[in-house]
């Protein structure tokens, strides 16, 4: 018999590509994208400036900035079959399906659909990251029966999503917190979402087609869905003094506490500290500390037991839902914001481009002589 040969389960610690989007930087604990370490940058840019980079290799001028904030504000609005889509959507539907099928609807009837040319890509992608904010927010409130909030034109990226989610101006507290999210969640290298975008974009299938798949591999619980879970779950714990004895019982359940782990940190997600500092100061000018002290508690008791950290998505859960948003808005957010790192590598897949199409190890039956269907 032919010696079996090896694979690795998940495809870890497979090399599946080249790309010059981002490394992690192990040794450091930093995250790089595009020769910048991204904390640091998040300290003293906008999300505008982290997508343009991620689109366009390299950050912006004050000039390139200002135009691509006016391109975003202008694309903000929704074609009309997008929006009656979302009017017909039922209230119960799963916030991050209707995303999906949004985003797919909205390909339908995007301009350059068939085009799938560098600068068309570019173009549909700046469209894409204006829409989708509003995509999110008109979603949710039409769930909740209530009319979309037009896009106010006279805010930037983060403050105009927060604001279409309830027409209210939104405090600099939320702002800088969405905003430190959205460039913390923007791009992660050869994660599960942005290598199923680039698996469709192999295939040359345009832009929207590869966001659409992203969004459906990042909706799982396992992946993006796990900012929302983490969430369900401190509401499920209550009380700071419950967490341990609730983690503690759910890991002799042997269940998966969402929000900690990851495939390639081993000792602790770099973006956490930062999503973390963001939360303690929503906490603090919310007077909500509720949520934080769950979530230390959670995160000691992690530590203590199974020596595991948590990730991007646990820090995200406490400090939006402590700023008063819907829990189903959380994963979308995070949509809002990979759409720039999905469509960096959409255009990487298909500038140097061959067919994603790996084997497999067959474990089926053996062969077999095809009976009439008289003798089954
Ligand atoms: C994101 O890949 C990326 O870059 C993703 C991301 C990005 O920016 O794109 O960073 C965003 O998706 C963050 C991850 C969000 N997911 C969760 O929070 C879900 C909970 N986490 C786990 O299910 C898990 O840690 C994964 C899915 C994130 C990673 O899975 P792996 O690499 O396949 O690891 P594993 O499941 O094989 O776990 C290894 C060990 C196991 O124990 P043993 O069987 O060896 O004894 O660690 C344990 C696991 O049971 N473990 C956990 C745990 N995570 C790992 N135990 C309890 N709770 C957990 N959360």
């Amino acid at each position: 018999m032919a010696e079996r040969p090896e694979y690795s389960p998940g495809l870890a610690g497979v090399i599946a590509g080249e790309s010059a989007i981002s490394r992690i930087d192990f040794e450091a604990n930093r995250l790089i994208v595009r020769g910048y370490d991204l904390v640091e940058i998040t300290r003293r840019a906008v999300f505008e400036e982290v997508a343009w980079l991620l689109l366009y290799g390299e950050l912006p001028t004050a000039a390139q900035l200002g135009g691509f904030q006016d391109r975003l504000r202008a694309e903000r609005g929704l074609p009309p079959a997008v929006e009656e889509l979302l009017r017909r959507t039922p209230a119960e539907a799963q916030s991050m399906a209707v995303l999906r099928s949004a985003v797919s609807a909205l390909g339908v009837t995007d301009p350059e659909a068939r085009d799938i040319s560098r600068e068309a890509t570019l173009r549909k992608a700046e469209r894409l990251l204006a829409k989708v904010p509003t995509i999110l927010t008109a979603a949710h409130r039409c769930a909740s029966g209530l009319e979309p909030v037009p896009p106010d034109p006279e805010l930037g990226h983060a403050a105009n999503l927060l604001y279409m989610v309830d027409g209210r101006r939104p405090q600099e507290h939320a702002v800088r917190a969405v905003d430190v999210a959205l460039m913390l969640y923007s791009e992660h290298g050869f994660n599960a979402s942005s290598f199923a975008a680039r698996v469709a974009a192999s295939t040359l299938a345009d832009l929207h087609a590869a966001v659409t798949a992203g969004i459906a591999a990042l909706m799982g619980p396992l992946h993006g869905g796990a900012n929302e879970a983490a969430m369900e779950m401190m509401l499920e714990i209550g009380e700071p003094e419950r967490a341990r004895p609730w983690v503690l019982e759910a890991l002799a359940q042997k269940r998966k506490i969402m929000g900690f782990g990851h495939r390639e940190y081993k000792s602790g997600d770099s973006r956490v500290p930062a999503v973390t500092e963001e939360g303690r100061r929503v906490a603090a000018a919310t007077g909500e500390s509720r949520w934080q002290r769950i979530a230390d508690a959670v995160e000691a008791t992690m530590l203590s037991e199974k020596g595991i950290f948590p990730n991007v998505d646990f820090p995200v859960a406490w400090t939006f839902y402590t700023m008063g948003l819907p829990i189903p808005l959380y994963t979308p957010i995070f949509v809002a914001s990979r759409v720039a790192g999905w469509a960096a590598h959409v255009v990487e897949q298909q500038e140097s481009n061959r067919l994603i199409r790996p084997n497999h190890i067959y474990t089926g039956p053996g062969d077999r002589p095809f009976p009439r269907l008289a003798d089954r």
